[in-house]
């Protein structure tokens, strides 16, 4: 047997899939939690060490044949995260993660130091807003000056990940646009906005090797072949950000289809041949890592918000599904706005999630449940509406990350984007799709044509495909121009 093996490095977990792609079947998916440390201002860390402990824990898990039966290795990750490399490769810091929000102040200062929000949408593609990589950078320089003089190279969780089994230092195009700091248009590093960043440092000297196609970065260390029981020598692809890799995983890497992903964050993306920049900076303009461009929105409260509630009612998985298919749609009026991380769409990092609408009738488990995933999935309708105005329709929803796992969340995106659902056997979305890149670099050329590639790995799970149902549409449309309306009314508490 021969596999190829998908990490992906998560905000809760890590997870290694290893994939008989002669057989066409996953033979092992095991993963690792991740602690997260956070703060009343933001903050959102974990530290370097822990992806690699959770690595090891993780494949510690695969049974030694598999691991060794593994050809090409291939990597996603949480996208945005700051990792600070010394030039003798030590993390000189805690890594502030996507969904830190404590850097509003230098988003603002890097923004006005490049001409205004105008300048950087026209000439980057992309707002410097609170969670993507460049604010984390200026913040570092502010916070801990001793150690930014040894600042070396500037890394993504990911490619930290790539740098450990390879010892290669490099960026590829889809997680880099992510930074702030990539011209999406040009898919080259923007001078303007590193000297932005920081006028007195040359960070484009901190900025490894920018890989614009998909392809072999390097081959697994000694080292860590004796640690891992990976094979030494085999082939690690370029990877990408969680949601390149999830484009790919899901079959999204031509135009047409939209992925929506129940993760911890929640996205919305479709894969485009030209770059698409949003006026208004909400959809961001990332390139995706197949050569084309991946517009984006991001909410940072998806099963955050899911989780929560069920931690706080103390309902297990399964009491969770019981409850939200035994409280009817719209939650008898209750609507949660989930901002419990704050939020980057809309734009409010430091808003709190808020309930309305509760009354002595309603205020039940079952509907505070049921009102936290509704809420979750009206926050990402806003980006399927925005991704439509810009031109990209929704004919299908791919369906990815945790929540599929919801028969009652997976009707409600159904309805309440009034789209049908699709969801695939093969439904690890970010790490099947680093584990198809890896498989592409074995096969020369694969690379140019990830989408037929995926085509020919993927099979829709016929019983888990939802369609629209008329009436909940309906109720649906209305209940989220409430929800729209509250959204609007707790804004003024939190700019
Ligand atoms: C996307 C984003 C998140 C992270 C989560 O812009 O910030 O989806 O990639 O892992």
């Amino acid at each position: 047997m021969q596999t190829v093996v998908g990490i992906d490095l998560g905000t809760q977990s890590l997870k290694v899939l290893f994939y008989d792609f002669s057989n066409r079947q996953v033979v092992a998916c095991e993963s690792a939690e991740l602690d997260l440390y956070q703060n009343d201002e933001g903050a959102a860390e974990q530290q370097a060490h822990w992806w690699l402990n959770a690595l090891h824990e993780a494949l510690g898990k695969v049974d030694p044949a598999i691991r060794r039966s593994a050809v090409a290795a291939g990597v996603s990750g949480q996208q945005h995260g700051f990792v600070p490399l010394s030039r003798t490769g030590e993390v000189l810091a805690p890594v502030k993660l996507w969904c830190d929000t404590s850097t509003v102040a230098e988003c603002d200062e890097i923004m006005e130091a490049y001409g205004g929000p105008q300048r950087c949408l026209e000439e980057v593609g992309n707002l410097v807003v609170p969670g993507y990589t460049a604010s984390k950078v200026r913040w570092f320089s502010k916070e801990s000056e001793g150690l930014y003089e040894q600042m070396d190279c500037i890394l993504l969780p990911h490619d930290y990940l790539n740098f450990y089994l390879t010892g290669e230092r490099c960026m590829e195009a889809g997680d880099a646009s992510g930074t702030g700091f990539l011209d999406i248009r040009g898919r080259k590093w923007s001078a303007d906005m590193l000297a932005a960043i920081d006028p007195d440092h040359d960070l484009a000297g901190c900025l490894p090797e920018l890989r614009l196609e998909p392809g072999v970065i390097g081959t697994i260390r000694p080292e860590v072949a004796q640690r891992t029981g990976l094979p030494e020598g085999i082939p690690v692809s370029t990877g990408g950000g969680d949601n390149m890799m999830g484009a790919i995983g899901t079959g999204n890497a031509s135009r047409g289809k939209i992925t929506m992903s129940l993760g911890t964050s929640g996205t919305v993306y479709a894969h485009s041949d030209q770059p698409i920049i949003d006026p208004r900076g909400e959809i961001a303009a990332f390139c995706s890592s197949t050569g084309g461009w991946l517009p984006l929105m991001c909410t940072m409260n998806c099963t955050v918000t899911t989780e929560l509630m069920r931690g706080m009612l103390k309902a297990d998985i399964r009491e969770f599904e019981s409850a939200v298919s035994g409280s009817p749609r719209g939650a008898e009026g209750i609507i949660t706005i989930p901002f419990f991380n704050g939020e980057r769409t809309p734009n409010l990092p430091r808003a709190k999630a808020c309930i309305v609408g509760l009354d002595s009738h309603n205020a039940r488990p079952e509907n505070l449940l049921r009102s936290a995933l509704e809420g979750a999935t009206f926050a990402l309708r806003y980006g399927v509406e925005r991704l439509g105005e810009l031109g990209i329709e929704a004919s299908e929803i791919l369906l990815t990350g945790g929540g599929v796992g919801s028969s009652t969340w997976r009707q409600a995106v159904a309805d309440i984007c009034n789209a049908p659902v699709t969801v695939l056997d093969q439904n690890e979305g970010a790490s099947f799709g680093a584990a198809l890149q890896a498989l592409s670099v074995l096969d020369p050329g694969a690379e140019d044509d990830l989408q037929d590639l995926a085509d020919r790995h993927l099979s829709r799970n016929e019983l888990l495909c939802c369609e629209p149902k008329k009436s909940s549409v309906n109720f649906y449309n209305d209940t989220y121009r409430d929800y729209q309306s509250a959204v609007g009314a707790i804004t003024p508490l939190y700019t």
